[in-house]
């Protein structure tokens, strides 16, 4: 048996990803760029999980590079974590954006037909739902975006398709994410962002460690039952899990499977930072702001695809994904 090429093995969802393969006996083998994560994450993948694995610092467009991968290991499949990907930043910056995530995935797909390595799991996003649908989003539902960063997952969700037309001896499963929070149970490893998040929870443990004064909740005249916000957060941990599951779904079947990775219900803001606070025994500091530009008042999965499909199902609840957080912030309060 070949290796797992773990694209963007070093950032948040790929560290955990890493942790679960090597867990089920997979060999590894990483590559970064190191542009939104550090090299120390996989070291301390491999100190937990006691197991080793070679890591290539480089770059997805360097289609030389991404060639020497090949060359020096036999790859059976690749997951795509590989990407950039601040909403926000996405909207300054559409030409660096489109270069990384749509040129960057056309040059490893290549990479990947010259070496006759044809299974792939990618990492998509509850944003292809755009704003015309409504919750429960199903994986039938049509895709479209309203910023660049979701333009970006809509193409290369629209070239994977193709290419499975055109060659029937690919096989890609296109995961799409709703909001991934949480961390390993060792604290080893979690979500680092660079500078001051854009994301509620990881903006949460800051307010909470007292690094930042205050969470601004943006907006509390939503048409919820609280008035903010609701999406459906699920474990890290669980969402690793899942690429096993596809990973073996996409070795027995051919073609492009897009297939949605959340618990099926959602949370608002309110919620989390309810349970944030009863993990860190502490009151977060808040107040009310306006609405975030480009927000959803609520978004949440209907995950009945990935327990047919996938036989896979989240287990893990909302105070377990904050209590996980919390832990990976005490243990490391300047990141990694
Ligand atoms: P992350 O930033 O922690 O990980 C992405 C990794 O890709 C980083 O380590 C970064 O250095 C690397 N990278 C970026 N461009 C690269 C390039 N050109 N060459 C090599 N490496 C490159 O983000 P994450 O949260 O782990 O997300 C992983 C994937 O899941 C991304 O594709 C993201 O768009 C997608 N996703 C994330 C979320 C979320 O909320 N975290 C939700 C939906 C989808
Ligand atoms: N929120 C706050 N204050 C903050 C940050 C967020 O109130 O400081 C609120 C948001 O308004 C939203 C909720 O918390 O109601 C969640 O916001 P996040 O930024 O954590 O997550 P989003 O759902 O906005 O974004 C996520 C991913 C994007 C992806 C999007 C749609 O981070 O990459 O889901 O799938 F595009």
């Amino acid at each position: 048996m070949g290796k797992i090429l773990v694209t963007g093995g070093t950032g948040f969802i790929g560290s955990h990803t890493c942790v679960e393969l090597l867990n089920e006996g997979y060999e590894i083998v990483v590559m970064d760029n190191l542009s939104n994560s550090k090299l120390e994450s996989a070291n301390r993948v491999q100190q937990l999980t006691n197991k080793i694995f070679k890591f290539y610092e480089v770059d997805m467009l360097d289609y030389d590079g991404m060639c020497k991968i090949f060359e020096e290991n036999e790859i059976d499949a690749v997951i795509h974590f590989a990407g950039l990907k601040a909403v926000g930043e996405s909207v300054q910056k559409p030409l660096e954006y489109y270069n990384n995530n749509i040129v960057g995935t056309i040059n490893l797909l290549k990479v990947m037909n010259k070496y006759q390595c044809k299974t792939m799991i990618f990492s998509s996003s509850a944003t292809v739902y755009g704003v015309d649908n409504r919750p429960p989003y199903t994986e039938d539902m049509q895709t479209s975006a309203i910023n660049p960063y979701g333009y970006t997952k809509v193409m290369i969700e629209q070239i994977l398709s193709d290419i499975c037309v055109a060659d029937s001896e690919w096989s890609v499963v296109s995961l799409r994410y709703f909001n991934p929070i949480g961390a390993n149970k060792s604290g080893l490893i979690g979500e680092d962002p660079n500078g001051i998040p854009n994301n509620l929870v990881p903006y949460i443990a800051q307010v909470a460690i007292g690094k930042l004064e205050k969470l601004n909740i943006y907006g509390n005249d939503y048409d919820t039952p609280d008035g903010t916000g609701i999406r459906d957060y699920i474990h890290v941990v669980d969402l690793a899990k899942g690429h096993i599951s596809a990973l073996a779904y996409a070795k027995k079947h051919k073609g492009f499977e897009p297939i949605n990775l959340g618990t099926g219900s959602g949370s608002s803001v309110l919620e989390v930072v309810a349970s944030y606070e009863k993990a860190c025994e502490k009151e977060i500091p808040k107040e009310f702001a306006p609405r975030r530009a480009g927000d959803l008042a609520v978004s949440y999965a209907n995950a009945e695809k990935a327990k047919r499909l996938l036989n896979w199902e989240a287990k893990y609840n909302l105070d377990e994904m904050c209590a996980d957080s919390w832990n990976f912030t005490v243990k490391n309060p300047n990141g990694l």
